[in-house]
Order: structure tokens, then C-alpha cells, then sequence
């Protein structure tokens, strides 16, 4: 299955929001709560990208900064027909090139509770725990998520 990555804009949180819904996320997480207006704001505030097969999109990721030295990673989501072929992986190293391009020194998400098996697949793309960073983001009455952090290649390490 092949697949375009685009940049996603607000007139897409219907798209996204199919793709959220599919994903076949714990029903106590706020995840499942989420409606397409909080998507299209998140998305004006931040930015996103939908992976798109034709007219069907496959994948979704949102991002929005949080000061001027973080990149938080939201909404990553594949439908479950289309896991195991790379969208997750070009999803999340989409936004690690937004934050690049952007000065960030640092990709940071959130993992509820409720889901730890994403857990490795997010270790196997270079994300390490770590118990001190706070999500900026978090969804007021959730218990604390596991948050993750990816450090972005400095200068000197991708010119050489
Ligand atoms: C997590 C998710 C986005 C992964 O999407 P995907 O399109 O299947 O991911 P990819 O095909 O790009 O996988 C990349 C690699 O990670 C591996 N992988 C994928 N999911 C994994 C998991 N849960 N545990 C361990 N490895 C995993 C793949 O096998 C692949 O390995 P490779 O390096 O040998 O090729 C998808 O499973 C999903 O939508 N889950 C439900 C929503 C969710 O949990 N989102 C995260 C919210 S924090």
C-alpha cells in the first residue's frame, strides 16, 4: 500500500478525526472524546500531517510547540488495516523534521495509561522516558501520562 503524506489544515479535522476514531483506543482515555473542532483548533494552532492513500486517509499526527526549545507529538493514529507498513514511522519523523526546521531541540508526547503498548514502538524510533518533562497538554482529570522525549540532531550532527 503506498501512501503521500500531506500537511494537514483545519478544513481536514474530519479526515483526521475518522482516522482518531478508527484507531481502536482504551474507552477511558480522553482520546475517544476528542470532536473535530478540537482537531481543527489544534491544528490551527499547531500543524499535522494526514497520510493519504488516493482519496483514504491512512494515517494522522498533530504538533504544536510548546515554548521555544519543545515540539509536542499529538495524535498519532494509523488505521489498524494499515499498521506495519511505515505510516506511523513517516508520521512521526514528519514532525521531527518540523522540528528541525524550526530551531526545537526536542520532539516531546504523552502516552495515556490506558495504552502502554505503543510504548516500544516509540522506544524503536529513538523516544526515551524520562519522569521530569511535563506534557503541556495533558487533558484536565486523566491520570499522569508516561511522557517521552526525542532530542533533535544538533547542527554539527547533520552537516558533517
Ligand atoms: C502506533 C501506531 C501509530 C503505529 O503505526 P504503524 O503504521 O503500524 O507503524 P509503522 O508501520 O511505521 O511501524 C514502525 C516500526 O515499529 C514497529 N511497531 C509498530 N507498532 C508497534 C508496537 N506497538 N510495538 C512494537 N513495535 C511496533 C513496526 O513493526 C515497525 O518495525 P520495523 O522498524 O521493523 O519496520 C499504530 O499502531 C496506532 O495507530 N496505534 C493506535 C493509536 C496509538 O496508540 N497512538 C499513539 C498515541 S500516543
Amino acid at each position: 500500500m503506498t501512501f503521500d503524506l500531506r500537511p494537514a489544515a483545519p478544513h481536514d479535522a474530519f479526515a483526521f478525526h475518522a482516522v482518531m476514531m478508527a484507531a481502536g483506543m482504551d474507552p477511558r482515555s480522553s482520546w475517544i472524546r476528542t470532536t473535530p473542532e478540537d482537531i481543527a483548533r489544534s491544528l490551527q494552532l499547531g500543524g499535522g500531517f494526514l497520510a493519504w492513500a488516493g482519496e483514504q486517509a491512512l494515517g494522522c499526527v498533530s504538533f504544536r510547540a510548546d515554548g521555544p526549545h519543545t515540539l509536542t507529538l499529538n495524535k498519532l493514529a494509523t488505521l489498524p488495516q494499515a499498521r506495519g507498513r511505515g505510516i506511523g514511522r513517516a508520521l512521526v519523523q514528519a514532525v521531527e523534521q518540523v522540528a528541525e526546521g524550526g530551531g526545537y531541540s526536542r520532539v516531546l508526547l504523552a502516552v495515556s495509561q490506558y495504552n502502554p503498548e505503543v510504548l516500544p514502538f516509540y522506544r524503536r524510533l529513538g523516544y526515551q522516558e524520562d519522569e521530569r518533562a511535563e506534557y503541556a497538554f495533558a487533558h484536565p482529570g486523566s491520570p499522569r501520562p508516561v511522557v517521552l522525549v526525542k532530542f533533535t540532531p544538533r547542527p554539527q550532527e547533520t552537516s558533517a
